[in-house]
């Protein structure tokens, strides 16, 4: 499978932990793993103009770093989310990314995967609905949400646990 992660974090740190560990196993299974890092790219959120459903014909108005994210929604296989928690959500940047797919609808992707990372428990609810909101409108099948809180975030254990779910997609 080709999957694409789109990373919403803006640094390399809990998320990336996850999502590294998440790409060995991947990898090892011999699915191919494309991340993006949209924490620091430059995405405007949707103006709702519609262009993209008329004369763009698909395509943004806007031209901004969101064209590096649509191919993870386009020709993959699978996408997994992966975001630390910034105020009971995703982060705005891959908040934006998610919103501006408004041009394509639905990804092409028939599978995807949550992972979270935060720094207290319970703080995942908001996020997963988005996700879960989602998965409902395209038809997305759910392969797993994985949440971990500070200081877990980082573990080996945490690793470990990521490894074996990639490796059995
Ligand atoms: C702007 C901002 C808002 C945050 N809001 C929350 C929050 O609502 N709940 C929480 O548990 N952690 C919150 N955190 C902490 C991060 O979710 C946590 O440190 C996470 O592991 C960071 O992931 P990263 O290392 O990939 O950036 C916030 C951090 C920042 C910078």
């Amino acid at each position: 499978m080709k999957i694409s992660v789109i990373n919403g974090s803006p640094r390399k740190e809990n998320t990336t932990f996850m999502v590294e560990a998440f790409r060995q196993g991947a990898e090892a299974a011999g699915h191919t793993v494309e991340e993006i890092r949209v924490g620091k790219l430059k995405i405007g959120g949707c103006l709702a103009c519609e262009y993209c459903h008329g004369d763009g014909n698909g395509q943004c108005v806007q031209k901004d770093d969101w064209e590096k994210v649509r191919p993870a929604f386009t020709e993959s296989d699978m996408v997994v989310f992966a975001s630390p928690i910034y105020y009971f959500a995703m982060t705005a940047q891959i908040q934006a990314a998610i919103q501006r797919m408004y041009c394509i609808m639905k990804p092409n992707a028939t599978k995807a995967a949550l992972l979270l990372s935060s720094m207290s428990p319970d703080v995942y609810a908001g996020a997963i609905g988005t996700y879960k909101g989602i998965l409902g409108f395209t038809g997305i099948e759910d392969m797993g949400i994985i949440t971990a809180k500070d200081p877990e975030n980082s573990s080996e254990e945490l690793k470990q646990q990521i490894i074996e779910f990639a490796s059995k997609l």
